[in-house]
């Protein structure tokens, strides 16, 4: 069974083919950064408008990369929610239309089972269950995951995900966006611990995070520092640090009440290479392996819905044909 999937729910446009046999035969990807990054964030009404021009070519480049030719897919996956409704809108009525036309299943994927499944898409894919550390631009979340649609959140953020937080954080440091990767850079060059800024959550029980509170204690602490260079690079280090050692501890204190062996880390923070030294550390210590999906698969991407969706299309699931695009949609 070969299939298409397609992505569009924030400032990616993607599409890829899945084959049942023969894995992963092609992804194609188109980022919006660049234009958004003049806003400083991304601008949805831009978002749809640039989705639309950018998808049909990238599904025509997905098909001839793959050596497939349309009538040879046997179903469309889309991602359905969650994300910016005008842009899932975009990829929803392609992907739907198409299925019409070549009188093939369609069926409307979650954003969130796709970077839980994104690993399985490895050489050497991790065995349920594990436990999956999601840390996006828009979601920070710890799940249980035993099996395709068997996922249970057990911690999350209650207010900024931990990418947002380094991107608003980096904005203050006067860096542009998107500032996760640039504040990275400038930790590099700093020493955590030379200024202090809290560990949110960490001194309560539980898996849930905050990031706000460490977000207004970088205001505070730019307020009553000389701006140097060397500041800044200091209060980038400590902040990547208390990120870093807030998930770290999460993770150890989930592994602990799951007894789960494997650690799956996702989303466009899994880059960072001080977590994942931090997590590669914690995982020594207690036994148990950690994965990563390769970085292009890390953040958002096709491949991942096509995986996902045609494990779905295999069970039998099909969609009617409704257009399913939902902003806000738990996991
Ligand atoms: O998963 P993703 O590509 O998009 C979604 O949000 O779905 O994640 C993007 C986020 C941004 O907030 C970006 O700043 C952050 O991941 N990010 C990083 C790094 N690379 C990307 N944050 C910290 N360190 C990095 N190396
Ligand atoms: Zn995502």
């Amino acid at each position: 069974m070969k299939v298409l999937g397609i992505e569009t729910s924030c400032d990616e446009t993607a599409a890829a083919i899945y084959d049942g046999q023969a894995g992963l035969l092609s992804h194609r990807l188109y980022s919006q950064v660049a234009m958004h990054a003049e806003y400083g964030g991304v601008v949805p009404e831009l978002a749809s408008r640039d989705h639309v021009r950018k998808l049909l070519p990238l599904i025509q480049a997905a098909l001839t990369d793959a050596g497939v030719q349309a009538d040879e897919i046997d179903g469309i996956a889309y991602t359905a929610g969650p994300g910016l409704v005008g842009a899932l809108l975009v990829g929803a009525s392609v992907a739907r239309s198409l299925a019409f036309a070549w009188n093939k299943p369609a069926v409307g994927v979650h954003h969130l089972e796709g970077h839980l499944l994104a690993p399985m898409l490895e050489e050497t894919p991790p065995e349920f269950p594990f436990l999956a550390l999601l840390v996006s631009g828009g979601h920070t979340l710890l799940a249980e995951v035993r099996g395709l649609g068997n996922y249970q959140i057990i911690g999350s953020s209650m207010d900024d995900a931990a990418g947002e937080a380094f991107d608003k954080t980096a904005k203050l440091l006067g860096l542009s966006y998107p500032g996760g990767p640039a504040l990275a850079k400038l930790a590099d060059s700093g020493t955590p611990g030379k200024l202090k800024l809290p560990r949110p959550m960490l001194d309560r029980p539980g898996l849930d995070f905050s990031f706000s509170g460490l977000k207004t204690a970088v205001v505070v602490a730019l307020r009553n520092v000389e701006l140097t260079d060397s500041s800044r690079a200091d209060i980038a280090a400590e902040f990547q640090q208390a990120v870093v050692d807030t998930l770290v501890a999460k993770c150890d204190r989930a592994l602990e009440q799951t007894g789960f062996r494997s650690l799956v880390v996702a989303g466009g923070v899994g880059a960072n290479r001080a977590l994942r030294r931090a997590l590669e550390q914690l995982g020594r210590r207690r036994g148990v392996q950690v994965s990563y999906p390769r970085t292009e698969f890390c953040t958002d991407n096709a491949a991942m819905i096509a995986y996902a969706g045609y494990r779905r299309l295999a069970a039998g699931e099909r969609d009617d044909l409704k257009i399913r695009a939902t902003a806000r949609w738990p996991l």
